[in-house]
């Protein structure tokens, strides 16, 4: 597979797989790999390694969109032509972002901010930090600045829960559990009913909290905004439907993170979503065959322990080796781009060339 000719004409690349697997890394890496080939690039990560992050210069950004500078990655041989710009997203500020967008005024952005449902919500809701990672993408994608967006998912537990987040948030947001509380009129609650009541005035005379207050404030103004939400989330749902957008799926050869991508595989088909191929990383194959020659001055004892460290590392890439196999048999890709696991994690500007060099090859 030839990623850069898979993204000469797209627009989005969003990159999906289990946690710990290197999509922080590899949506990093893919962005820079392009922007080297002249584009205009901007990669959302989310929650980025820390050491990746400061060495990218991303410390203390949040949300907002930042250059990264071209120069970090002159020494290790890889020259930017194009532009790279990059983003971490926190999913908590996002969603702040969006009430203060749909709030009619100022006042009504601050009473939500400030409500204790609406803290709660924005935190706990399901899918709420894939919501908002599609949220930024539609953004961006409207401004309309860049020639690719790389996006990076969060780790969900279940890859169902990135790709249903918009529509999941909006069906929340229209559902019966608002209705329930918005019925009949916007300060009606009648699910508090008689027995409500007794129960909350009970909560509030032990616990002080004013709840009843709280969610009749809370949904009388979230009402107005919900319309909004449910319709940017079909429009990131067309978006992600189309044919400039490309789903690259990335995994470990390890059982597991393979077996996610294979069901993910299944659910982009499902849901006639783009499958642009998948990306294994931190591949053990048989790199050690070159060093077989052992030097003549080694002891017994040593050659014997290199040789069982040298059966050891053969057993790894035989093993990985199969992983990768089985993958490409299950997906039913020719081939799938691989990456080997390198000595070292991939926290600055020299390592993230060397996986740019692979996924490029
Ligand atoms: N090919 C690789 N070889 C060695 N370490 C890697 C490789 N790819 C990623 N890593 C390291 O693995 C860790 C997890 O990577 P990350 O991109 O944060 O994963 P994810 O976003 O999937 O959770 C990081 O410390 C990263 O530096
Ligand atoms: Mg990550």
């Amino acid at each position: 597979m030839d990623l850069a000719q898979l993204l000469d004409d797209k627009l989005i690349c969003v990159c999906a797989g289990s946690g710990g697997v290197g999509k922080t890394t590899t949506s990093a890496s893919i962005a820079i790999g392009m922007a080297a080939r002249g584009k205009r690039v901007a990669v959302l990560t989310i929650d980025p390694a820390k050491r990746l992050a400061d060495s990218l210069g991303l410390s203390e950004l949040g949300t907002d969109l930042k250059e990264i500078d071209p120069k970090i990655f002159e020494p290790f041989g890889l020259e930017m032509t194009g532009e790279l710009h990059a983003a971490m997203l926190d999913p908590k500020r996002t969603f702040d972002e969006l009430i203060e967008r749909y709030a009619p005024d100022h006042d009504t952005y601050e009473r939500i901010l400030d409500n204790r449902i609406y803290k709660e919500l924005s935190n706990a809701v399901a899918g709420s930090q894939e919501y908002m990672a599609m949220e930024k993408l539609l953004e961006l994608h409207e401004l309309g600045d860049f020639d690719l967006l790389v996006l990076d998912t969060p780790p969900s537990r279940n890859a169902l829960d990135f790709l249903d987040a918009p529509t999941r948030l909006a069906r929340f947001i229209e559902g019966r559990s608002l209705r329930v509380f918005l019925a009949p009129g916007r300060f009606g609650l009648k699910l508090a009913g008689r027995s409500g009541s007794l129960l909350f005035s009970a909560l509030k005379r032990i616990t002080g909290i004013d709840l009843l207050k709280d969610l009749s404030e809370f949904f009388a103004n979230f009402a107005d905004m919900a319309s909004g939400f449910s319709e940017r989330a079909q429009r990131v749902d067309a978006l992600l439907r189309g044919s400039e957008s490309t789903f690259l799926l990335i995994c470990s050869p390890e059982h597991e993170p393979a077996d996610e991508a294979i069901f993910l595989r299944r659910k982009l088909h499902e849901q006639k979503l783009p499958f642009g191929g998948a990306i294994v990383n931190k591949v053990r194959r048989d790199y050690f065959r070159a060093r077989k020659q052992l030097d003549d001055n080694l002891s017994e004892q040593l050659e014997a322990r290199v040789m069982e460290n040298y059966e050891r590392q053969r057993l790894l890439g035989r093993r990985d080796a199969e992983g990768v196999e089985r993958l490409e048999k299950s997906l039913g890709v020719e081939n799938v781009i691989e990456v080997p696991l390198f000595s070292d994690d991939i926290h600055g500007a020299e390592g993230l060339v060397h996986m740019i060099d692979r996924l490029f090859a």
